[in-house]
């Protein structure tokens, strides 16, 4: 039905964050309840998640909001999101 990944870099300083949901199954919930939503997160062992979307995809924009990741968006409309996890 979909697919998320979280790709840490060999220091574990930053993970990259994306998920894809079929579009049969889009817009039924099923983005929040990903394997690879925030709660998991912690125990990839990264500082930091990062991940990027365009600024009119307004579920994935939902998602960033509801999971706590700092928004910016760029000169192209590219929005970039990070979430410190400051791992013990
Ligand atoms: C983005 C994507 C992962 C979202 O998954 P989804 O299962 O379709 O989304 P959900 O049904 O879980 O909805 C996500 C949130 O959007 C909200 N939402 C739905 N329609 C909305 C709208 N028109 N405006 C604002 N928010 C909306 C939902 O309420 C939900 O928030 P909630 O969990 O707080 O209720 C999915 O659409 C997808 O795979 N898109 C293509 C790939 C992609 O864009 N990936 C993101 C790159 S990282």
């Amino acid at each position: 039905m979909g697919v998320g990944r979280l790709i840490a870099d060999p220091n574990f300083e930053t993970a990259e964050y994306a998920i894809l949901v079929t579009d049969a199954y889009q817009n039924r919930g099923l983005g929040g309840v990903s394997p690879t939503t925030a709660s998991t997160w912690p125990e990839v062992g990264a500082r930091r998640v990062v991940a990027e979307t365009t600024s009119d995809n307004v579920r994935m924009l939902a998602l960033f909001a509801k999971q706590g990741f700092d928004v910016a968006t760029d000169e192209h409309g590219t929005v970039k999101v990070s979430k410190d996890l400051n791992p013990s």
